[in-house]
């Protein structure tokens, strides 16, 4: 079974409080997600494998640590996991970026695909799936899906809000992918959407309504 991770940190907390404020502006929604995925970023790579190397410090040789070569790719999921790639980046400069698109269809609420693009060679790299919101899991089910066909087998999926039915359907769809959180929420309504949420979060980043 696939661990959830809450990372409830206070200032977590307490940005996305902001966030889910209606009146918040679109610019301010934007700020407030590049800073929790960074400290998210922190907890997604707290397992990262470290390795000796020898330095010289302006007083002497020593041994310290480095990351033991992870190679990372981040997917957003368009739109909205765009908005949490920045911060994952500061954290992880030389993480390579591939794009998975997909929008929930109105009536259906099922994923429809509309474009995908992979670095070369994400086989052999840790992959970080941002969405920030996991209402159904639909869009996280069939987002793993592709990245799985394309032989990755080191996955985690970062998302801001989950619904419990959202995080049901992915741990049952994909037990080997470890989900982490910002928060929990009570549940879906007749649309599909999470309550109490933050709205639709592509609009609310883009500004598109
Ligand atoms: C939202 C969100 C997720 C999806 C979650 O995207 O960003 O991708 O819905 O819902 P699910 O868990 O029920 O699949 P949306 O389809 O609104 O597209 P957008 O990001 O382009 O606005
Ligand atoms: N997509 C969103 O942007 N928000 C929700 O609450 C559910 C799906």
């Amino acid at each position: 079974m696939s661990q959830l991770h809450v990372i409830d940190h206070p200032m977590i907390q307490h940005k996305l409080t902001i966030m889910r404020d209606k009146n918040t502006p679109s610019s301010t929604f934007r700020e407030l997600l590049y800073e929790i995925s960074l400290i998210m970023g922190y907890e997604v790579t707290r397992d990262f494998p470290l390795e000796d190397v020898e330095i010289e410090t302006p007083m002497e040789k020593t041994v310290q640590k480095r990351i033991a070569g992870k190679k990372v790719a981040i997917v957003p999921i368009l739109r909205a996991g765009l908005g949490m790639v920045d911060g994952l980046r500061a954290l992880i400069p030389v993480a390579r970026i591939g794009h998975i698109g997909l929008y929930r269809d109105e009536v259906t609420h099922k994923p429809v695909p509309y474009y995908c693009k992979f670095p070369k060679g994400i086989e052999n790299r840790m992959v970080i799936v941002t969405d920030p919101m996991l209402a159904t899991g639909g869009s996280a089910c069939d987002a793993l899906d592709l990245i799985k066909e394309h032989g990755c087998k080191d996955i985690r999926l970062m998302c801001l809000v989950a619904a419990p039915e959202g995080i049901k359907a992915v741990q049952e769809k994909h037990p080997d992918v470890d989900i982490y959180v910002a928060a929990v929420d009570r549940c879906l309504n007749e649309n599909c959407y999470i309550m109490p949420g933050l709205g639709d979060a592509g609009d609310r980043i883009f500004g598109t309504k």
